[in-house]
């Protein structure tokens, strides 16, 4: 039987946002404002998409796994606490950027950002294998929806159009259909118009078309 993976959407989105940083980072010119000022719009994103994520674990996946599983989660709540220094650290000097600093200075910088991003795809790789796993092991597939569910609905609309302009490329078009249904049932029709003009910016009509014929 398939069963439902709770953290498979937000982790294929953050290697996506993840990707996408460091790469743009690698060609930064740090002598000049304006090329680091898309870097900085970039990075403000990405950061949001991980606190926002490290805050929505806590929360909604590892607290009610620890209340079945005492203990379990631990280490992972221990591993979040560093990840988000490394990341409050990261962005400060990202921030902190302003076009006078010399390219040696930014290089530094885009080395420290590999660092960070080579840990956390290790991080959500031990997550996808293990804490997966064992979601799938206390809950059932309608407890893991409502999971779900409560997390879309306590997020703001802002950073739901954010977390689809990630995670939509990285998935199967099926998968996406399957979301944009849901969501378009429960939405008004001005929130899934933003949503699909997010989406058009980030992958190509062709794609996007697929998924539509498969959204009922
Ligand atoms: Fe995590
Ligand atoms: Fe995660």
């Amino acid at each position: 039987m398939i069963r439902l993976k709770s953290l498979d959407p937000p982790h294929k989105g953050l290697r996506n946002a993840l990707g996408k940083i460091t790469l743009l980072a690698g060609k930064t010119d740090y002598t000049s404002r304006a090329s680091v000022a898309k870097l900085q719009a970039l990075g403000n994103e990405v950061f949001a998409l991980l606190k926002d994520h490290t805050q929505t674990e806590n929360k909604y996946i590892l607290a009610p796994l620890e209340k079945r599983n005492p203990g379990f989660t631990e280490d992972y709540m221990t591993d979040h606490g560093e990840i988000d220094n490394l990341e409050q650290s990261l962005l400060d000097r990202l921030m902190a950027f302003n076009g006078e600093q010399s390219n040696d200075e930014g290089h530094q910088f885009y080395l420290d950002l590999c660092d960070f991003q080579s840990a956390y795809l290790e991080h959500i790789d031990v997550e996808d294998v293990e804490l997966e796993e064992e979601m799938q092991k206390h809950f059932t597939d309608e407890e893991l929806m409502e999971h779900q569910i409560e997390i879309m609905q306590a997020m703001s609309f802002d950073m739901l159009l954010l977390w689809f302009k990630y995670i939509i490329p990285a998935r199967r078009p099926d998968e996406n259909a399957q979301v944009l249904t849901g969501f378009k049932s429960a939405a008004p029709e001005e929130a899934y118009a933003a949503v699909l003009n997010t989406i058009r910016q980030e992958i190509s009509e062709n794609e996007l078309n697929e998924i539509l014929s498969l959204v009922n």
